[in-house]
């Protein structure tokens, strides 16, 4: 792909296709496309990029899907209607009856919910392993193992896994090694350089960045992704064009918005340690972060995500969070707009308490996806809220 261009250049440019003179990808609304010669024989070859129909491909789901896979540095890519489309289609396309995969009770809910009671229920089996320690992912490896499944950033708690080394087993043992690089985006860390196979986005998130779109994307090799794209054609999670057109509209900022919410992140974080009424600040650019060393050096850009757990309990977090007039209370992440939860009460709430407890999840724990909005502002928001 573009290999010689620069991020934001690719993230602008790549992939986008200009019909008649238009700047943008147009929004092609049709579910079907003229047969021609040229289309006959891409179906006959297995379809794949071939506009046919729009549950296989569209205008717009390559285009994205193009600029995705220059972005994250892989050969091709996929889009679906939803994060959990993009890793539930890899991971029943890839793995089969009898085999088995090494992931961790830190993967998103949604991805842990599938992996304990739905790949079970094939025939698959799964063991969880700690994502702070490799070591314990290559101790769960069975004779039978067949992929790796980890996250570059963890849900929420802010747990950095170290890909560099889980690249390195995967590879000694023959693995298909798969991350989900929600938290970070390709702005912050590319798993395909330092060795992995496919990489997932729930492009809802940082990649539309504007919390107006529902999607997912899996990157990688040409061989793996048309593996998996002849299961979305069975499964259907495809994309509808509009949605993909949100998409690739938000991507093209990607490079100016990652590193202010970052930034903001990591100045909220310091502004907060300071703060008498806070018990703990989780963010893998504090020094005091267990995995400090690691974020250093896989991803020293950092990420717009948070953590803190104030003095109290899930009750006085609500009423924090109910007194704040900016930071807007919802779940999701990754959009313009600073969005805050308490995940015992919200996404974790069904998580066991002494499963929550176990995993860093104090009583008193916020999740906080730092927006774009001028640090000061974020600031007084949340030090009125805390002691009003
Ligand atoms: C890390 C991660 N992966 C996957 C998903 C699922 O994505 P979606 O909600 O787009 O299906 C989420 C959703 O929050 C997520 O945080």
């Amino acid at each position: 792909m573009d290999d010689d261009k620069r991020f934001s250049t690719n993230a602008i440019h790549s992939g986008t296709y200009q019909a008649d003179g238009a700047v943008n990808t147009p929004v092609y609304l049709s579910s079907t496309y003229r047969l021609d010669e040229e289309r006959y024989a891409g179906w006959a070859a297995g379809a794949q990029h071939t506009l046919l129909y729009a549950r296989i491909s569209s205008v717009n789901s390559e285009a994205v899907a193009k600029k995705i896979a220059t972005l994250e540095g892989a050969e091709d890519g996929e889009i679906f209607s939803s994060g959990m489309s993009a890793i539930s289609t890899t991971l029943m396309g890839l793995l089969s009856r009898g085999d088995h995969v090494v992931a961790s009770p830190d993967v998103y809910g949604g991805t842990y919910g599938l992996m304990v009671e739905d790949l079970p229920r094939f025939g698959i089996e799964v063991t969880m392993a700690d994502i702070r320690d490799p070591a314990s992912y290559e101790a769960a490896i069975q004779p039978n193992t067949k992929m790796l499944y980890s996250e570059s950033l963890t849900n929420p708690t802010l747990k950095v896994c170290d890909l560099e080394a889980i690249a390195e087993i995967a590879h000694r043992h023959n693995l298909i090694s798969v991350v989900d690089n929600t938290f970070t985006s390709p702005w912050a860390i590319q798993p395909i350089s330092i060795g992995h196979h496919l990489v997932i986005h729930s492009t809802t998130k940082y990649l539309n960045g504007h919390s107006d779109h529902i999607g997912g994307v899996v990157v990688g090799n040409k061989e793996l992704i048309s593996q998996i794209f002849s299961k979305k054609i069975h499964f259907g999670g495809s994309a509808d064009p509009h949605s993909c057109f949100m998409l690739e509209r938000g991507i093209k900022t990607l490079g100016v918005r990652m590193p202010t919410h970052a930034s903001n992140a990591a100045e909220l974080a310091r502004r907060l340690s300071d703060h008498p009424l806070i018990e703990k600040v989780i963010h893998p650019s504090l020094p005091d972060h267990p995995d400090f060393d690691v974020a250093q050096r896989i991803m020293p850009k950092g990420t717009g995500m948070l953590a803190f757990v104030i003095k109290g309990d899930d009750r006085d977090a609500m009423k924090f969070m109910s007194r704040l007039s900016i930071i807007f209370e919802a779940t999701s992440l990754g959009g313009v707009e600073s969005l805050i939860e308490v995940p015992a009460t919200s996404s974790h709430m069904f998580v066991p308490p002494e499963v929550r407890l176990k995993s860093g999840i104090d009583p008193g724990f916020i999740r906080l996806s730092v927006g774009l909005e001028d640090i000061d502002d974020i600031w007084s928001d949340i030090c009125t809220a805390l002691e009003e």
